[in-house]
């Protein structure tokens, strides 16, 4: 197996008292589908950040495929070529359609336009909702916006996808959805998949479960194979 990520005694603290992150170290395998759960408040997306860069730890080192990123410009073209994002809240830009949500991900990494096109409608498909490419957000269901924000978050053909909170703005039914398409992605495409999360339903699916309680992992047991 191949080591992806690793994180090697990593804390972020704000204040002194809130230690989101304390000392975290870490080691994610390639093809790994990892559920970080825990309770609100306990640091996840503080972690999930630090994952991508986003935030600076205040202590520790984190290394991609054994290389430690260096500084804002690496991390940034280490984000949009190797990694996937999807949030709770979706984060789709409204003015635009899902079509073209899709493709303004791929500026400045896939050469022309029609190209870019060609892979958003085959994203667009293989989320279920080609009939929807010129739709904005405002006119699809939550359950949509976020197969939409799936899709382009595999638009550049990611290494790794980091989901905060996927299923926080959806219904059981359509929570099911999401999972069952997140899960198919992980396993059609051997990608790595990082998931933070609050709610049982998601870390039953995962191969490995942090269990994360005020910025520690608590326990680290395997899941579903
Ligand atoms: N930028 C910030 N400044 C100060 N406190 C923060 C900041 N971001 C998060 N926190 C605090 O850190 C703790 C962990 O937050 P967070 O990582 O969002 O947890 P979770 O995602 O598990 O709910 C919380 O107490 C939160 O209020
Ligand atoms: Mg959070």
């Amino acid at each position: 197996m191949t080591e992806l990520l690793k994180l090697s005694g990593v804390s972020k603290h704000y204040e002194p008292h809130i230690k989101a992150v304390d000392n975290v170290s870490l080691s994610i395998q390639e093809g790994e589908f990892v559920a970080i759960h825990g309770p609100s408040g306990s640091g996840k997306t503080t972690l999930l950040n630090i994952m991508a860069g986003i935030e600076r730890p205040d202590r520790g080192e984190i290394f991609l495929d054994g290389v430690e990123p260096k500084g804002i410009q690496d991390w940034s073209r280490i984000r949009s070529r190797h990694m996937g994002f999807v949030f709770q809240a979706f984060n789709l830009l409204p003015t635009l359609t899902a079509l073209e949500n899709i493709e303004i991900r791929m500026y400045g990494i896939v050469k022309g336009s029609s190209e870019r096109e060609r892979r958003a409608l085959d994203l667009l498909q293989k989320v279920g909702l080609e009939h929807r490419a010129d739709h904005k957000p405002s006119e699809l269901s939550g359950g949509e916006c976020q197969r939409i924000a799936i899709a382009r978050a595999l638009a550049n053909r990611p290494k790794l996808i980091l989901a905060d909170e996927p299923t926080g703005n959806l219904d059981s039914k359509t929570s099911d959805k999401i999972l069952e398409l997140l899960t198919t992605l992980h396993r059609s495409r051997q990608i790595t998949l990082i998931v933070v999360t609050h709610e049982k339903e998601i870390a039953s699916r995962a191969s490995r479960v942090l269990s994360y309680v005020d910025g520690k992992i608590i326990s680290d047991t395997k899941g579903n194979p």
